[in-house]
C-alpha cells in the first residue's frame, strides 16, 4: 500500500483584505439565496436524483422578520428508504471490491471538492442553520481533515500489519445539525475508507448542508449508489430504517434519547453513537485570569453555545469566585459579544437553530434558590426569537437544574469550589464526560486533575471545543458515549466498519 502524507486543512484567515473581500462574495450570492430559486435538495436513491415536488420550505432564521427562504427539499418516502437499503446492499459499482489505495485516491478528491466547494458550504449552513462564517468555516478544514484523514488510517492498518481490511456492508450516517458539515462528512469518509457502501440521513434543520457536502463525493466520482441520501424525519428513519438487518451499522451523533431508541429498535447492531455533553471548566487560583476567561467565552458561547463540546460549567476557586473583580470582567466580556445576523460579519453570535425548548427553555425561565443572573438573557435583532443573547447564571449549586442537564444554548453556569478536589468532584457529578478544561499555570494541579477527571478530551489552558483530527481525537465516556464508539479523528475509529482478515503469510 502507497503511504500518502497527512496534513491538517489549514482556516481561512478573515484578517486578510482578500479574504474579507471572497467572505463578501458568499454572502452576496447566499443571503437572498431564496430570491432566485433558493438552493433545494431531493432525496438520491438507486443512483437518480428523485425529483418529485419540493414540499418543505427552508427557512432563513437570521432574517426571521423578512420571513426569507434558505431553499425547500423533498422528503424521502419509506419507498425511497427500502429502496436505498436495497441498493446499498447490492453495490451495483463495486465499491467494495476497491482496493484500499484506490478508495484513498478516490476520498484525496473528495477532499479536494470539499476545498473547492469551502464557499458554498459556509454559504449554506450561514443561510440554514445561521452559523458564522468563522465556525463554519473551521467545519469545512475538519471535514478536509476526515476525507483525507480515513482512507490514510486504513491504508496505515493494513500497510502496518499486512492485513486485508474489508468493509462490514452498508453503513448508516445519521447526523445532527449542529455541525452539517464536518460530523456528516466524518461518517461518510469513515465508513467508504473502510470499504463500505454508505446512506446520510442528516438532522432535518440542516438538509441542505448534507446535500451540498454530498455532492462533493459525487462530484469526485463516487457514485449515487455507493452515497446516497436520505432527507427524512427521525421518526420516519426510526420505523423505517433502523430496524432493517441490511444495514450493518449506524454511525449515530446526537442526543442520548435518541441513541437510546435506537438501541432499543435494533439491540444488535454494531453502533458508533457519540452524544450529549455536560461540559466544565475548572479555573483555580493559580490560573492567567484574562486567558481563562477568553477562553471560557469561545468554549461556551461560539455557535451559540450549540456544541457538545461546549462549556456549559464554569467551576471557579472561591478565590476567584469572591473576587469582585473578576466577576465584573466576566460580565463585561460577555455583554460584549454581540449577537445577531451571520450576514453581518461584526456579530460573534449567530442563530439558534431551533426555538429554545426543552431543558434550555426551562433554564432560560427560572433560577434556583441563591443564583442570580450575572448577564441576563435576551433576544436581539428586534426580538427575533432565534437570536438568543448569552448569558450568565451565577451561583448554581450542586444537582442545581443547571448542574446536571445538557442546555445546549448561550447559557452558562458558574460554580464555586472549595478548592481543586471539589472542583473536579462537581464536574465528574454531572454523568458525563465529553470534554473538560482546566484552567490552571500550575504543573501539579495540571497533572492532578488530569488523572482525577472524567471525560474523554481533556484540554489544558485552552478552549474545550475545536479538536483537530488526529491530534485531539473527540469523543467522550459514560453518558457521552452510548455505543461501542472510537474516538472520531483517531488511527482507530475506521477499525469499527471494517472487517480485518488475517492472512498466516502476513503474521
Ligand atoms: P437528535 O438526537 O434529536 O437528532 C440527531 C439525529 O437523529 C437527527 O438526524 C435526527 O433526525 C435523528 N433521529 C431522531 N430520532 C430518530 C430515531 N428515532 N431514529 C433514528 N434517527 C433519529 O439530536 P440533535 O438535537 O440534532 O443534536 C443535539 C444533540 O447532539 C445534543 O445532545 C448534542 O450534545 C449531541 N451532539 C453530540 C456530538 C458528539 O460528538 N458527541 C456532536 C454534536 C451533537
Ligand atoms: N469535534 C467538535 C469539537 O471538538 C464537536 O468541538
Amino acid at each position: 500500500v502507497k503511504r500518502y502524507h497527512f496534513e491538517n486543512e489549514p482556516d481561512t484567515d478573515f484578517v486578510l483584505q482578500a479574504n474579507r473581500e471572497w467572505a463578501e462574495k458568499i454572502r452576496n450570492k447566499w443571503q437572498n439565496i431564496g430570491e432566485v430559486g433558493g438552493f433545494n435538495a431531493y432525496p438520491v436513491v438507486s443512483g437518480e436524483i428523485v425529483q418529485r415536488d419540493l414540499h418543505v420550505d427552508v427557512i432563513d432564521k437570521s432574517q426571521y422578520h423578512e420571513k426569507k427562504l434558505a431553499g425547500r427539499y423533498a422528503e424521502a418516502t419509506p419507498e425511497d428508504m427500502k429502496k436505498a437499503i436495497a441498493t446499498a446492499k447490492k453495490d451495483p459499482d463495486g465499491w467494495r471490491t476497491l482496493t484500499v489505495e484506490q478508495r484513498q485516491k478516490i476520498l484525496m478528491d473528495v477532499a479536494h471538492e470539499i476545498r473547492v466547494a469551502r464557499a458554498d458550504l459556509i454559504g449554506v449552513a450561514a443561510a440554514e442553520v445561521g452559523k458564522v462564517f468563522t465556525e463554519t468555516d473551521v467545519e469545512v478544514s475538519e471535514a478536509i481533515d476526515f476525507a483525507n484523514f480515513y482512507p490514510y488510517s486504513v491504508a496505515k492498518i493494513s500497510g502496518l500489519t499486512g492485513v486485508e481490511a474489508t468493509g462490514k456492508g452498508v453503513g448508516l450516517v445519521i447526523s445532527p445539525w449542529n455541525f452539517p458539515i464536518a460530523i456528516p462528512v466524518g461518517g461518510i469518509a469513515a465508513s467508504l475508507a473502510a470499504g463500505n457502501t454508505v446512506i446520510l440521513k442528516p438532522a432535518e434543520d440542516s438538509i441542505l448542508c448534507g446535500y451540498r457536502l454530498c455532492q462533493c463525493f459525487w462530484d469526485a466520482g463516487i457514485s449515487k449508489n455507493t452515497l446516497q441520501f436520505i432527507p427524512g424525519r427521525g421518526s420516519v428513519v426510526g420505523e423505517h430504517m433502523i430496524p432493517s438487518r441490511e444495514i450493518d451499522f449506524t454511525i449515530f451523533t446526537g442526543g442520548e434519547k435518541t441513541a437510546y431508541n435506537i438501541i432499543k429498535s435494533r439491540p444488535d447492531i454494531a453502533l458508533s453513537a457519540e452524544t450529549g455533553g455536560k461540559d466544565a471548566t475548572i479555573v483555580t487560583a493559580l490560573a492567567d485570569r484574562d486567558q481563562a476567561i477568553k477562553n471560557v467565552i469561545v468554549s461556551a458561547f461560539h455557535n451559540s453555545g450549540q456544541k457538545c463540546s461546549a462549556t456549559s460549567l464554569l467551576v471557579l476557586e472561591k478565590e476567584l469566585f469572591n473576587d469582585e473583580a473578576f466577576k465584573q470582567t466576566i460580565k463585561e466580556a460577555v455583554e460584549s459579544l454581540k449577537t445577531g445576523s451571520v450576514w453581518d460579519f461584526s456579530n460573534r453570535i449567530g442563530t439558534l437553530s431551533n426555538l429554545p425548548s426543552g431543558e434550555l427553555k426551562e433554564a432560560l425561565s427560572s433560577l434556583d434558590e441563591g443564583e442570580e443572573w450575572l448577564v441576563k438573557p435576551d433576544y436581539a435583532d428586534r426580538g427575533n426569537p432565534y437570536m438568543l443573547t448569552p448569558s450568565v447564571r451565577w451561583g448554581t449549586k450542586r444537582n442545581d437544574f443547571c448542574h446536571m442537564n445538557e442546555l445546549f444554548g448561550p447559557v452558562l453556569s458558574v460554580m464555586c469550589s472549595e478548592n481543586l478536589d471539589d472542583a473536579i468532584d462537581i464536574v465528574n457529578a454531572t454523568g458525563y464526560g465529553l470534554t473538560s478544561g482546566i484552567e490552571s499555570l500550575d504543573k501539579r494541579e495540571q497533572d492532578y486533575w488530569k488523572e482525577r477527571i472524567i471525560a474523554g478530551n481533556l484540554y489544558i489552558n485552552r478552549v474545550t471545543t475545536g479538536a483537530i483530527v488526529t491530534r485531539q481525537p473527540f469523543g467522550g465516556m459514560r453518558k457521552s458515549a452510548i455505543g461501542s464508539g472510537k474516538k472520531a479523528g483517531g488511527f482507530n475509529y475506521v477499525s469499527q466498519f471494517m472487517n480485518l482478515e488475517y492472512h498466516e503469510t502476513n503474521l
